[in-house]
């Protein structure tokens, strides 16, 4: 499942949403989907992006040559949970699916997600059920929580940067995004901290330094620097 159902604010681009963007020629979305079609052994992949884009992400998929027979686009939600549940609802009315089925949600604006990462997070949910990419944090992290004073140093070797996909049982996310409030769905910034709170086990699989989040224009160049340098 790609979320690719916001309108990244933070890129100050109001005329595009950053993951129709292009770096190397190609829009950041189509780079993202083709990393997984490259992957393989998927059934059925499903984008969800902001409604007044659906037909224009299909005419993309269409001139970048990936197959519309198992590759998707629904509108998302208004929130990032409100577009995973609309993926959900798409998969298991349309699919006929096992308990054993495993999904895998990733972020439409991270296009250097690779082999291995996915490859891992689908053993990691095989095995413990849920999974969820990390990266070690390199600086130090404090709190605070006024924002303008110091409160409490926090333990590095203790902490992660959570990057996606973060993977899961269809059937168990599906059932757990139903029950949750619209208040919920707002509240939380990834579905893997709402399996960790409702005691579900979430793996930690090892991400990348190149998976990053585009979210800023700086984030843009650093992922044009990636294509221009990358081994
Ligand atoms: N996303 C989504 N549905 C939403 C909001 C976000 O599918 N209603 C997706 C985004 O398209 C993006 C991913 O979730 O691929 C990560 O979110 P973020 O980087 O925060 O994207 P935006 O919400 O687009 O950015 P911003 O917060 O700057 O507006």
């Amino acid at each position: 499942m790609i979320l690719a159902g916001g309108i990244g604010s933070r890129m100050n681009s109001p005329e595009l949403p950053k993951q129709y963007m292009k770096i190397d020629n190609e829009p950041i979305i189509i780079k993202t989907v083709k990393n997984f079609e490259d992957f393989g052994s998927f059934r059925a992949g499903v984008i969800c992006c902001p409604v007044d884009w659906v037909e224009y992400t299909k005419s993309l998929l269409f001139e970048y040559g990936i197959s519309s027979e198992c590759v998707f686009v629904i509108p998302g939600g208004k929130n990032r949970n409100s577009s995973v549940k609309n993926g959900c609802r798409f998969f298991t009315e349309n699919f006929n699916f096992t308990d054993s089925d495993v999904i895998l949600t990733h972020d439409a604006v991270r296009p250097f997600i690779n082999k291995k990462i996915i490859k891992d997070n689908i053993s990691a949910v095989n095995e413990f059920g849920a999974a969820n990419t990390v990266m070690p944090v390199y600086d130090s992290i404090i709190r605070s929580s006024t924002g303008d004073f110091f409160t409490e140093h926090l333990k590095r070797s203790e902490l992660f940067r959570v990057q996606t996909p973060q993977s899961f049982r269809l059937c168990e996310l599906n059932s757990l995004i139903k029950s949750l409030t619209e208040e919920e769905l707002e509240k939380y910034t990834d579905v893997a901290s709402i399996f960790a709170d409702r005691g579900y086990r979430v793996k930690l699989v090892e991400g990348s330094d190149y998976n990053i989040k585009i979210t800023t224009p700086f984030d843009l160049a650093v992922a044009k620097s990636i294509i221009e340098n990358k081994p």
